[in-house]
């Protein structure tokens, strides 16, 4: 997502993450008008809290405390984990990292990985091509190690999402936007070619550069690949379309935002803002329809699909393909032929991602954000041991319950299941049977009393301490339901909550919750954020706990000073006397382009991160050495001059 997107376009007013389509835009529970009236000590308080249970112990949850201190290593480096001098706010068309640290861009869009290895033109590509290359706007990626130990940092299949495409560059490879009257289906197969994700291979050489190897495991997964259903919702009445009767086949991926990996090694890709690439004709819809167009937001053509496309084109006699998106994709990056497979127990929402944590069970549980304003937290916990499962030939993530959260003024949480036939989920509220739940997930958790967040994005859990963070990006919409975890209104900055669950176990359905951090140009600014005024940020967006216990936060949107998107990286183990985490800034973006999507190599020596949409916004030239003037979405990698570990 872009600010761009998020501030401007009609289509977006109607549709985007900063216009609400929850019409439950009051407060669900009376506590939280309550303390609406005390936020101010509410929020001195949350923080207090939060500076006890990581510092003291004191008020610790016991599993947390129990966790924390289990085999002293986080305990023992927490005084040392950021080891870089953080560097200054961006403003130029180039990445910067901390002294003692080299950034490289590597497999940029357009970068050739497959078939005839056609080279980039900007502009110029045709649509056969660009499914033969990197996709555009690389967001959410994870680095899958091909041998196990040393040599699995050094050689592995790096699997990068492509959330959307901008049409100029893509199309002309300029900042010139062809008129929709010229638009061909060429164009249009060029545009869904330039979606979806990319698997490539890649080794480290022996001077320590990154290389593409022309490997047949690299792959191109598109708008178009044929995919699966599985779960519940499979082949349910809503997802049937004319061209797929049994509701089994879909076609493509669009608007792959941020990931997941599993256990198992498989990788999630996450369907995030799907609904503006149809366009919805008039109608008349049945009433379930219209109830679900409009909570989902489905219209607008965004990139004129529906002008060649009648897969794009919503008319009341085939209304469900627009159902058929918004779900998370199971992918197996080590066999380029398998069929991709939307996991449909896992809800359908503008999925941001869906990080994946396994219990002391070897239950998988998924967190996961729905990215607009006053949507919710969700989590899915599977049914069972993931091993036992899938001996049995079952996916962990077919078989299992989904949750959406409740986050109570008094710092504790609840877990609300979205089973066909609990509470209000019956037929007389339009939920006939779990399919009818999980195709209509926004309108079954608000039946239940979810609490509306601020955008939720990113979700991580630390290993070291079972601390499960989510990034809350910002909310300036007059729609804006304020409540004790989203308490700024507006919130121009954004935050981040955490919560830790009962008992420590992630299949619990009570949690205890806390506000990380409060975004924005400091504490000394007054626009509310509670970091020190050298750390400014605003718009969290990417978030991932490193292995060791560092938060890499990364930003999509209004930074102070109007300054460059960035990643910083906190130590939540070390406090300041005002309960702030440390924190320091590590990463600056280019022009116009959000930082995004964030993973190490086992070994944690080779990072990468992503620039995304450089020039949306600001004219860009970046990657400047790649000898093109068109800007190009590229990933970063990052390592540190003396071979170390990243963040120290
Ligand atoms: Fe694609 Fe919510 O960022
Ligand atoms: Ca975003
Ligand atoms: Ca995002």
């Amino acid at each position: 997502m872009t600010e761009a997107q998020e501030r401007g376009g009609d289509a977006h007013l109607v549709a985007g993450p900063d216009v609400s389509a929850n019409p439950a835009t009051e407060p669900h529970m009376s506590e939280l008008i309550a303390v609406r009236l005390s936020r101010r000590t509410v929020l001195v308080g949350g923080m207090a809290a939060v500076a006890g249970f990581l510092t003291r112990g004191i008020a610790a949850p016991p599993g947390y405390a129990a966790a924390a201190g289990r085999d002293g290593k986080a305990t023992a480096k927490a005084g040392k984990l950021l080891g870089f001098a953080a560097i200054p706010l961006g403003f130029l068309d180039e990445v910067a990292v901390p002294a003692g640290y080299t950034a490289r861009p590597f497999i940029p869009w357009g970068t050739p990985i497959l078939g005839s290895y056609p080279a980039f033109r900007p502009g110029a590509n045709t649509a056969e091509e660009q499914a033969q290359q990197v996709g555009m706007h690389h967001d959410g990626m994870h680095f899958f190690p091909l041998a196990r130990g040393v040599k699995g940092t050094r050689r592995g299949l790096l699997v990068v999402n492509h959330e959307y495409t901008d049409e100029r560059y893509l199309q002309t490879g300029t900042a010139t936007m062809p008129p929709v009257s010229e638009w061909t289906l060429e164009m249009v197969r060029k545009s869904q070619n330039a979606h979806g994700v990319s698997v490539v291979e890649i080794a480290r050489g022996g001077d320590g550069v990154w290389q593409i190897i022309r490997s047949g495991l690299n792959r191109r997964i598109t708008g178009n690949t044929p995919m699966s259903l599985s779960g519940s919702a499979a082949g349910h009445r809503l997802l049937r379309t004319k061209a797929d009767p049994a509701g089994q086949r879909p076609l493509g991926t669009l608007n792959n935002c941020a990931h997941g990996f599993t256990p198992w090694s498989t990788y999630l890709t996450c369907e995030e803002n799907f609904h503006d690439y149809f366009r919805l004709d008039a109608g008349p819809y049945d009433a379930e329809h219209v109830a679900l167009n409009q909570r989902y937001g489905v219209g607008g053509d965004k990139n004129n699909w529906a002008t060649n496309d009648p897969r794009f084109v919503v008319t009341a006699d085939d209304p469900n393909e627009p159902n058929r998106f918004g779900w998370v994709v199971e992918i197996d990056p080590f066999d380029a032929g398998s069929t991709p497979v939307k996991r449909t127990a896992l809800g359908r929402i503008k999925h941001e991602g869906a990080f994946v944590h396994v219990t002391k069970g070897g239950r998988v549980v998924v967190y996961m954000g729905d990215d607009q304003v006053n949507e919710y937290v969700y989590k899915f916990v599977s049914a069972g041991n993931w091993r036992s499962l899938r001996a049995r030939g079952r996916s962990p993530l077919d078989t299992g319950t989904l949750y959406v959260a409740r986050f109570d003024a008094d710092g504790t949480g609840g877990w609300l299941p979205l089973v066909h036939g609990h509470g209000p989920l019956t037929e007389a509220n339009g939920f006939r049977d779990q399919g009818d739940v999980l195709v209509k997930t926004r309108l079954a958790a608000t039946e239940l009393g979810a609490t509306p967040m601020d955008r939720p994005e990113w979700t991580s859990v630390d290993a070291n301490t079972g601390m499960v963070y989510v990034t809350l990006t910002n909310n300036t919409s007059s729609s804006k339901v304020e409540n004790a975890a989203n308490p700024r209104k507006p919130n121009r900055w954004g935050h981040i909550v955490r919560w830790e669950e009962a008992r420590g176990d992630h299949a619990a359905t009570t949690f205890r919750w806390d506000l990380f951090l409060l975004a924005g140009q400091g504490r000394t600014s007054g626009d509310g954020s509670t970091i020190d005024d050298e750390d400014a940020f605003g718009s969290p967006d990417g978030i991932w706990v490193d292995p060791d216990g560092r938060v890499w936060i990364e930003t999509d949107g209004t930074q102070p000073a109007g300054a460059n998107d960035q990643m910083l990286a906190a130590n939540p183990y070390v406090t300041d006397a005002q309960g702030a985490p440390e924190i320091k800034r590590f990463f600056t973006g280019v022009l116009g382009a959000e930082v995004t999507g964030v993973i190490t190599t086992p070994d944690q020596r080779t990072m990468f991160a992503n620039i995304q949409h450089p020039g949306e916004s600001k004219a860009s030239t970046w990657p400047q050495d790649d000898g093109f003037e068109t800007p190009r979405a590229a990933t970063v990698v990052i390592t540190k001059d003396d071979g170390g570990v990243i963040g120290t």
